[in-house]
């Protein structure tokens, strides 16, 4: 039985709970190794616009794209809870339409949904929850509001600013969000938030004092061919191995070293001259 969004919601570190750990899955191998390591829930990010389909931001992905990528990863049966990222544009035009697609993440698999924004998005939350669609927040450096920022900046650098997303967070709460991701911001305002909050945080480029972390899975393997942000710590260098093995495989076909007698069928006995 895979973790629920109330077990999530009770993670609290304050209150004794074991930090939560997140990391983004796109498909049925890279859920399977996510889930093998033993994290408490997979992020089916719209950072698949980024990471595995090429775009400059996260604007480009529609329900459908990740309604797909929600089938690839739940087909790893995961034993982590599986929440699926609604796109930009499936949440802003009305409740109706939220709900509907939002059904469909769910129906393809996922869990629970994840949504950007704060007060102003409590109508949807409730609608959300009125169809018993869990609903995890996104506060702090949503990366669809990227044009509306002026580019990818750390938010609540100044106190009207951390005024501003202390009462979204309030607001999401009270909406009946069960966790927050905070992005983002400096560390002590991760800490404000979280400490503010009886629900957990996830953090990402928020500090050591949210309730739990999250990573895109590129980011924490060296896939994502760029210079990490400042707040990703990259846990291994998979893209050098993949193509060194490839570069390897390369020679070896070139200078005829492969297929080698082990990797070739045996002749049979009727077809021995
Ligand atoms: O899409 C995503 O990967 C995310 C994380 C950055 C939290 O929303």
């Amino acid at each position: 039985m895979s973790l629920s969004a109330p077990d999530l919601r009770s993670r609290k570190r304050r209150r004794g709970a074991a930090p939560i750990v997140m990391v983004t899955a796109y498909d049925e191998p890279g859920a399977r190794y996510v889930d093998a390591a033993g994290v408490d829930a997979i992020l089916v990010g719209d950072s698949l616009a980024n990471v595995v389909l090429g775009h400059a931001d996260t604007l480009h992905v529609s329900v459908e794209d990740m309604a797909h990528h929600v089938r690839a990863v739940v087909a790893a049966s995961p034993a982590a809870h599986v929440v699926a990222d609604l796109p930009w544009l499936s949440y802003h035009l009305g409740v109706h339409d939220a709900v509907r697609n939002a059904a469909t993440l769910i129906r393809a698999g996922a869990q629970s949904v994840k949504l950007e924004g704060g007060r102003e998005r409590v109508e949807v939350i409730d609608a959300l929850r009125d169809a018993e669609i869990p609903v995890m927040g996104h506060l702090g450096l949503t990366p669809q509001s990227v044009l509306a920022f002026g580019g990818f900046k750390v938010q609540a650098r100044t106190h009207d600013a951390v005024d501003r997303l202390l009462a979204d967070a309030a607001a999401l709460q009270e909406a009946g969000v069960y966790a927050i991701v905070i992005e983002g911001v400096p560390g002590v305002v991760g800490t404000r938030v979280t400490e503010s909050l009886e629900i957990p945080t996830i953090g990402i480029g928020a500090g050591p004092d949210t309730d739990g972390q999250v990573l895109v899975f590129h980011d924490l393997l060296g896939l994502s061919g760029r210079s990490p942000a400042k707040f990703v710590r990259p846990y291994a260098d998979l893209g050098t191995a993949i193509t060194e093995a490839i570069t390897r495989y390369r020679d070896d076909v070139r200078e005829g070293r492969f297929p080698g007698p082990a990797e070739t069928y045996a002749t049979p006995a009727e077809l021995v001259e």
